[in-house]
């Protein structure tokens, strides 16, 4: 068999490892059909493995650390493998590392911004593809700057040499993302890091929507290449039950209090005074997500049972088929550079003549297919990608001011996981193409406030819009 039959044979058997993939819906027009996901970039499904393990860990539930017992030693003892398998899978078990648990990534990124050490004058280097979960904790805490984006979009890390230099020893940290959830445009992390160290920062990574897409090797501690802080989420890792993680030097959370006081996080408190517990448990606060982080490794394992790389094969075989799909569609315009090597399976669109949030109220209700559309909490890259002008980026704010979110030019995406088939690609295809020829089955109706169409249903299906 060739490798390329290889690959498409394993994402049949993936696909049967992943809950709900047969789950059939009713249309516009009362037809039913089977659901297609391409939103992976926002939620994955869930995988069997996951379930299992869930129902195990159920079992013996417990309060852990603090209750004596089988069952809360039994949950203890899961939670804290949850922890080791997290670590594994970052490719950071060189013992000087910890992974904290959150309730997702923009709680990793808060807690770090929150903690992290910061004096007058100091400088984070941020970027202009951030989600906004890595924009918006960074404002007030320093002086912020943005690396800037080449004619495609992509990061040019190449200017990171010279803007370390620009500020002569003020950058403390450089923050970016693993995968852009837009673009899906890769980042070669361990090059950032690399310069980064070089110039006296350290560097964080949000790799949201990189961890379920590519291997990440955070390398050793101290390694001029290795990845200081990084954080993920299983909402996008096939076990979306409420957990985030912020992996860390081990020492970096001794200092100071916590950003999150309460239980769990001491080990003494008096009236006046209080002694914080080592970290992790110090940066945990309150009961922890056992069941979530739970699911999250049993993710992680079945992931790399599965092997990180062949997803990563699969993947990049899945996306030069949808980009050669969407390519032929006549007024689709792929935003950024539409070349595969460089990206994870997400792509964003236009369709030229018809709103992006039409399309994908059509593609849901008329072809059961779930995307996204809209600017993907990365309004700046989004404005970038638009081509929007300051002044038009200004204008645009009052128009949100007085008018509602709906006024916010969006695109649509479609984001793959380990389980989509070439089948579900060509109903894109053929689904975008009606679209695009105004063959609607059904009329919509536009809510300014959201920007969002839905169903009219003072009109009879099977009329055009
Ligand atoms: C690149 C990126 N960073 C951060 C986030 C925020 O993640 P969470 O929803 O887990 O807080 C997302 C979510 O889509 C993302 O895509």
């Amino acid at each position: 068999m060739t490798w390329d039959a290889q690959l498409r044979q394993d994402a049949r058997w993936w696909r049967r490892q992943v809950v709900g993939v047969e789950h059939q819906v009713e249309l516009l027009d009362g037809r039913r059909t089977t659901y297609v996901n391409l939103d992976n970039a926002a939620a994955t499904p869930v995988l069997h493995s996951v379930q299992e393990a869930m129902r195990c860990a159920e079992e013996t539930y417990a309060g852990p650390h603090r209750s004596s017992g089988y069952k809360a030693r039994r949950t203890a003892e899961l939670y804290e493998q949850a922890r080791a398998a997290v670590l594994r899978f970052a490719g950071a078990e060189d013992g000087r590392r910890i992974a904290v648990f959150t309730k997702n990534t923009t709680e990793a990124v808060n807690k770090l911004a929150a903690e992290f050490p910061l004096e007058p004058g100091d400088v984070v280097l941020l970027s202009e593809m951030e989600h906004h979960g890595n924009l918006l904790p960074w404002r007030g805490r320093a002086e912020l700057a943005y690396l800037p984006l080449d004619a495609q979009a992509r990061l040019n890390l190449a200017a990171l040499p010279d803007m370390l230099e620009r500020y002569g020893g003020r950058v403390r940290l450089v923050a970016i993302c693993g995968a852009s959830n837009v673009t899906g445009f890769v980042n070669d992390m361990q090059a950032a890091a690399e310069t980064a160290h070089r110039f006296g920062a350290k560097i964080f990574v949000d790799a949201a929507q990189l961890a379920a897409h590519l291997p990440i090797r955070m390398g050793a501690a101290g390694d001029p290449r290795s990845i200081d802080f990084l954080s993920f989420t299983a909402q996008k890792l096939y076990a979306p039950y409420g957990v985030g993680v912020l992996i860390s030097p081990k020492e970096f959370f001794r200092e100071g209090a916590p950003d999150l006081k309460g239980g769990g996080a001491i080990t003494f408190v008096s009236l006046e005074d209080v002694l914080w517990e080592d970290p992790p448990a110090r940066e945990e606060a309150g009961s922890p997500n056992v069941l979530g982080a739970v699911a999250l490794a049993a993710a992680l394992r079945t992931m790399e049972a599965i092997g990180m790389e062949r997803v990563a094969a699969r993947e990049q075989q899945l996306l030069g088929y949808m980009l050669e799909r969407l390519e032929e569609i006549p007024g689709l315009e792929v935003l950024g550079s539409p070349s595969r090597e460089e990206r994870v399976g997400t792509v964003s669109f236009l369709v030229h003549g018809v709103p992006s949030r039409l399309v994908a109220a059509a593609l849901d209700w008329e072809w059961g297919i779930g995307v996204r559309a809209g600017y993907f909490c990365a309004n700046p890259y989004m404005m970038r990608l638009l081509g929007l002008s300051r002044q038009e980026v200004a204008r645009l704010r009052d128009r949100v001011r007085s008018r509602g979110q709906g006024e916010v030019p969006a695109a649509v995406r479609v984001s793959l996981g380990l389980y989509n088939v070439e089948e579900e690609i060509d109903r894109l295809h053929d689904a975008i193409r009606a679209v695009r020829l105004g063959e609607f089955r059904g009329r919509y109706a536009l809510e300014p406030a959201t920007g969002e169409y839905l169903p009219d249903a003072t009109h009879e299906a099977g009329s055009t819009l």
